[in-house]
């Protein structure tokens, strides 16, 4: 089963990394978004990022000026943007990225199946839900994995590949080596909400929110105690600001919907507010902190 052509759907925080990993990684990608103003967007963080990539190599002696431009020119060249499904037909897999809606990716994954060749690998970036759920929309389970890359796909180094029952191990190995192709550790992990890194996570997010909405203290100094006391690279609501209020929000409202009863499993009622205001995170210019393009103010 060899992976070779790759279609990416959604262009935005996640997918725009997926794309590029999966370029670097010396794979044809196809970036499908719903229109062309997001699919634009999308590929202009692509140039922007293997740029950034580009220069820190020369920096660091690990390329020549000329062989970065080769490089980036090569790995652009691996891509091309579409905003027509029917560029998606023979892909080899498809790895989805679009909003954090169960309901929407099913119906994607419904209309994928009816239209992408038999053979074709689908994938899930899911955050927080079920992949049999997509898996048994897109009418081909044995061929449905997780995979879940980490924000920012260009710098995290993991990623989770999740099995279902229903999905045949050669192409839960094939999806393995297309996420180690990618540059990334991959983890297997079965099909569980929040996989590993996002059980543990997204609680985590939560109680610092709680803390914060209590008066425990500031939202500056419970980013600079897990920053200080613990070594993590940023604290819980510098992290949740980044990953975006509203994907927070969402996956938190599908755990609570399917697992009630579990605490770990809560909603602060400052994220709610906070969406409901269009406070997305660092990606509106505010969230829990106010930010002016990616720094905070
Ligand atoms: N492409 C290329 N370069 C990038 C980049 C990108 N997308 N993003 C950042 N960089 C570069 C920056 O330009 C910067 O370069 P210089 O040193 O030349 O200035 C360098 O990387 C470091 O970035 P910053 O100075 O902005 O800040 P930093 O040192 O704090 O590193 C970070 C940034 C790597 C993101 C680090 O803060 C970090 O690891 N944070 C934690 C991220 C994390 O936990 N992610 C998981 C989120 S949860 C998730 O993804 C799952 C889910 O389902 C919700
Ligand atoms: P985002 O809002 O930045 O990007 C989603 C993109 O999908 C947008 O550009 C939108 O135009 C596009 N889109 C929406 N519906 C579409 C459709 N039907 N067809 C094509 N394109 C469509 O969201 P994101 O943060 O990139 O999240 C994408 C997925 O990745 C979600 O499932 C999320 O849970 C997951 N994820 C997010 C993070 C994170 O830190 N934000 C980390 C890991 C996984």
């Amino acid at each position: 089963m060899e992976i070779k052509k790759v279609g990416v759907i959604g262009c935005g925080l996640m997918g725009h990394g997926i794309v590029q990993v999966a370029a670097q990684g010396g794979f044809d990608v196809v970036a499908f978004e719903a229109d062309q103003g997001a699919l634009d967007k999308g590929l202009g963080r692509i140039e922007k990022s293997l740029g950034k990539l580009a220069s820190k190599n020369v920096e660091k002696g690990k390329m020549t000026e000329d062989q970065a431009g080769e490089w980036v020119q090569t790995t652009w060249g691996r891509v091309s943007g579409s905003t027509d499904k029917a560029d998606l037909a023979d892909c080899d897999l498809i790895v989805e990225a679009i909003v954090e809606n169960l309901d929407v990716k099913k119906s994607l994954f419904q209309e994928l199946g009816a239209m992408v060749k038999d053979s074709a690998i689908f994938a899930s970036n899911t955050s927080s839900f079920p992949i049999m759920e997509m898996a048994e929309a897109s009418g081909r389970p044995a061929r449905f994995v997780g995979l879940h890359f980490f924000n920012p796909v260009q710098l995290m180094r993991l990623v989770e590949v999740v099995r279902t029952e229903a999905t045949d191990g050669d192409v839960f190995d094939a999806a393995k080596r297309f996420g180690e192709a990618c540059g990334k550790t991959a983890v297997a992990c079965k099909d569980t909400p929040g996989f590993v890194v996002n059980r543990l996570l997204v609680p985590y997010m939560v109680q610092a929110i709680n803390m914060l909405d209590r008066g425990d203290a500031s939202k500056e100094d419970i980013d600079a105690a897990m920053q200080f006391g613990c070594g993590y690279p940023m604290g819980p609501l510098t992290l949740t600001d980044y990953v975006g209020l509203d994907t927070t929000l969402s996956i938190l409202e599908g755990w609570v919907d399917r697992y009630p009863n579990e605490p770990a499993f809560s909603i602060p009622d400052s994220l709610r507010q906070k969406v409901s205001e269009g406070k997305l995170g660092r990606k509106t210019g505010e969230g829990y902190y106010v930010w002016e393009g990616d720094k905070k103010k």
